[in-house]
């Protein structure tokens, strides 16, 4: 099943609670929610303040994305505070099993983030202890950036690797630069979950699901 996850970094958030009720009617599946700490990426986004709230107005599933330094010392609070994914990028997260054992512990579903230029080989270890792989089809930090054409290669080597290792339940979600044109290139690449901030929220959000499913589907 391919899932989409709009991206809350380009809602509105003085309207959150209208945003989040559209994505629900408009039928999306996760909700992804990008934590950046100011300094593993320049700004500074959500903390878990944030995800407690959401959880009180939404059942869909919470797909946090841990942009930050020390990501070892931020999974319990977000855990805690209702996240249901939780993601660490693996430039910054040197025990990796443990960290991804931790997730699971928590109740989340864990995943392995690598930024575009970070070689594949460096999910491959702790893959097995991992529900999906997040590849990044931008440099993280900011929402509206154009999509790195190269992931295309990199999400059918990776998937390759999967299938072939006998990890071919372990899920490859794409962020950065997805929209309706290129939707489908990232589904025929392998990848299962597309994250999607400016390219949904960006006018009609309703409209742009719909039109997301219809060319996925
Ligand atoms: C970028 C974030 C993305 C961002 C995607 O660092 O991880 O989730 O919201 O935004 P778009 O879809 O606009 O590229
Ligand atoms: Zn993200």
């Amino acid at each position: 099943m391919i899932q989409i996850a709009p991206s809350l970094l380009a809602a509105n958030l003085l309207r959150i609670g209208d945003e989040v009720r559209n994505c629900e009617a408009a039928g999306a599946d996760v909700l992804h929610v990008d934590v950046m700490d100011g300094h593993f990426v320049p700004p500074i986004t959500f903390g878990p303040a944030f995800v407690q709230q959401l959880r009180s107005i939404t059942t869909l599933p919470m797909d946090v994305h841990l942009m930050v330094s020390n990501p070892d010392h931020q999974v319990e609070q977000f855990a805690e505070a209702g996240a249901d994914w939780i993601s660490v990028h693996a430039e910054v997260a040197p025990n990796l099993h443990r960290t991804l054992q931790r997730i699971k512990h928590l109740g989340c579903r864990a995943g392995i983030v690598l930024n575009p230029a970070t070689p594949l080989e460096h999910a491959f270890e702790a893959a097995g202890d991992a529900e999906f792989i997040l590849l990044m089809s931008v440099n993280p930090g900011y929402g509206g950036q154009e999509f790195i054409p190269s992931f295309l290669t990199r999400c059918e080597l990776l998937r390759t690797w999967l299938d072939t290792n006998g990890l071919g339940n372990v899920e490859i979600e794409v962020d950065g630069g997805i929209k309706i044109e290129n939707a489908r290139d990232a589904i025929n690449a392998g990848a299962s979950i597309l994250v999607s901030g400016s390219g949904l929220f960006k006018g009609d959000l309703k409209a742009h699901i719909a039109a997301m499913r219809g060319v996925i589907s």
